[in-house]
């Protein structure tokens, strides 16, 4: 048995024999309670194909798992060492990492030298469920490797979100980046403010096909969906439980039609009258900019980070046409009144209020590239995304300027995109083509800054802009196996990565997707 590891760990060495699990095996840990918890959790995951009980004991066991000491403090993005030692051989295997986040890490490896019908959810009974015996050193190359997910434009069940997560954790990635508002529908419950989840969460109707094609088209039937600030608590800790962290987005001054059409006072007066929006494409609707909507905006911030214990809360800041600010005679007042000369200070005098308001807080702002315009304090992190149209020349200024980065490229982690021509024969996409071996081709390492800078990319994520997908085997469709891809490109060590090897063991990884029901892409 080949071990077929995805992503490839550092150093994997193989030795002779196999370790077999009996259905009279106990997990064990050694060390704080936080093992226990992924001791616990691995249990959860061997449980249902293998019928066996598995309990969970201080102490040695058939598989057992060591933390020498509690998890210490978060770093100052919020993440935890992620390396771990696991040895697996004939006569037990032993995990062992600094931190609970590497025990999750080397957790979802271990999953993977068991045979693919470990993911299964029902008992096998009888089954052989042997591990090849390896010593596994490893540990990631970038902090940051995550998945965002727009839930507004087409709205995922909390259950299928939890398997999203589930899905990217089996990946060794570690954020998930919940893309909860646009202008299409709001998806967050804020008690403070009902309306926009009564009002915000529902649009009319849904374009059918493309955006650029006349005359539109729509389907007749009202789209909606919110989730209850319990169902939001429920993935959170789902994901923790897992080492993954939840990132919020709340978009904010644009892509806000949902919550202006539900409080019109946040909007650029009377003539500014939004919808939830049916169609795609970018509003020309966005936020005032008084001082009543940014009490606003801070009082749901309040409780969206009681909601989510990230170090990170993601403010979007993309695409927020100025035209209203323009054509409004109050937004003129508001400028002259703050010393401001051009309206795109307006966004930026907006995002730094917002940004003093987490720092206050314990917290860190994240948005979209354009809050760069106008200037943004050098704590804020940056998701650079708008590489195919400014090149990646202002990624480089980016880090040189103190900004930590987040690598989000159309040109490699744009997921919506299409993935093969011909297009014809694919389900209707966004546009772009982002093929896997693209995706694999992609190398995050700056290397045109020194390297003090170019450590302030904290890795990338790939992007899941939902405007074309409804479902969820389409969701799967487009994510997968690019974000095996994109997963291998973040934790596998540059010089260890070949595409032809990646291909061979993404073979044996679609036995694990399948087991799954994740409907891939088949090919390539
Ligand atoms: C974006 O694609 N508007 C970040």
């Amino acid at each position: 048995m080949k071990p077929a590891l995805l992503p490839l760990p550092r150093s994997v060495e193989e030795r002779d024999g196999a370790f077999r699990l009996a259905p009279d095996a106990a997990i064990g840990f050694e060390g704080p309670a936080s093992a226990r918890e992924i001791a616990e959790l691995l249990a959860e995951y061997l449980r249902p194909a293998t019928g066996f009980a598995l309990p969970v004991r201080e102490g040695a066991g058939a598989i057992t798992l060591v933390q020498a000491a509690p998890d210490p403090a978060p770093d100052d993005a919020g993440f935890l060492a992620e390396d771990y030692a696991l040895d697996v051989a004939p006569g037990g295997v032993r995990l062992e990492a600094a931190t609970s986040w590497g025990l999750a890490r080397g957790v979802q490896t271990l999953r993977q030298l068991f045979p693919a019908e470990i993911y299964g959810a029902e008992a096998r009974p009888g089954f052989a469920w042997e591990a090849p015996a390896v010593r596994i050193g490893d540990a990631p190359d970038f902090r940051w490797r995550g998945l965002m997910l727009d839930v507004s434009r087409h709205f995922r069940t909390a259950d299928d979100v939890c398997r999203f997560v589930e899905l990217l954790a089996q990946h060794r990635m570690n954020v998930f980046h919940w893309h909860l508002t646009d202008d299409q529908g709001w998806r967050v419950e804020i008690k403070k403010y009902p309306r926009l989840a009564d009002v915000g969460s529902v649009r009319a109707e849904t374009l059918v096909g493309k955006l650029g094609a006349w005359p539109h088209k729509f389907d007749g039937t009202s789209h909606g969906g919110c989730y209850s600030q319990d169902e939001i608590r429920r993935v959170v800790a789902f994901a923790a439980r897992r080492r993954v962290v939840v990132v919020p987005e709340i978009d904010m001054p644009g892509h806000m039609s949902a919550a202006i059409t539900a409080y019109p006072e946040l909007g650029n007066g009377e003539w500014a009258k939004p919808e939830v929006r049916t169609t795609w494409g970018i509003s020309q609707h966005v936020l005032n900019m008084e001082e009543s909507t940014l009490a606003f905006c801070e009082d749901l911030w309040t409780e969206i980070m009681e909601m989510f214990p990230s170090k990170f809360l993601h403010i979007g800041g993309d695409e927020a046409p100025r035209h209203e600010w323009e054509e409004s005679k109050r937004a003129q007042e508001l400028m002259a009144e703050r010393g401001l000369t051009k309206p795109e200070q307006l966004q930026a005098w907006f995002t730094k209020e917002l940004d003093a308001f987490f720092r206050s807080r314990g917290r860190r702002l994240l948005g979209w590239d354009e809050i760069l315009e106008g200037g943004v304090d050098p704590s804020a992190a940056i998701a650079c995304w708008r590489t195919d149209w400014k090149g990646w020349g202002y990624v480089n200024d980016t880090v040189r300027a103190g900004h930590d980065v987040v690598l989000a490229p159309t040109s490699y982690a744009y997921f919506d995109y299409y993935q093969d021509e011909p297009v014809a024969e694919e389900p209707l996409a966004i546009g772009g083509m982002l093929p896997v071996s693209k995706v694999y081709s992609f190398d995050p390492h700056l290397t045109a800054v020194p390297p003090e800078a170019a450590r302030r990319v904290l890795g990338a994520q790939g992007q899941l802009w939902t405007e074309y997908i409804a479902t969820r085997d389409h969701l799967d469709y487009m994510a997968y196996p690019r974000a095996s891809a994109l997963a291998e490109v973040l934790w596998t060590p540059r010089e260890r990565r070949r595409y032809a090897d990646f291909l061979g063991r993404l073979g044996a990884h679609r036995a694990r997707f399948a087991v799954q029901g994740v409907n891939a892409r088949p090919r390539p």
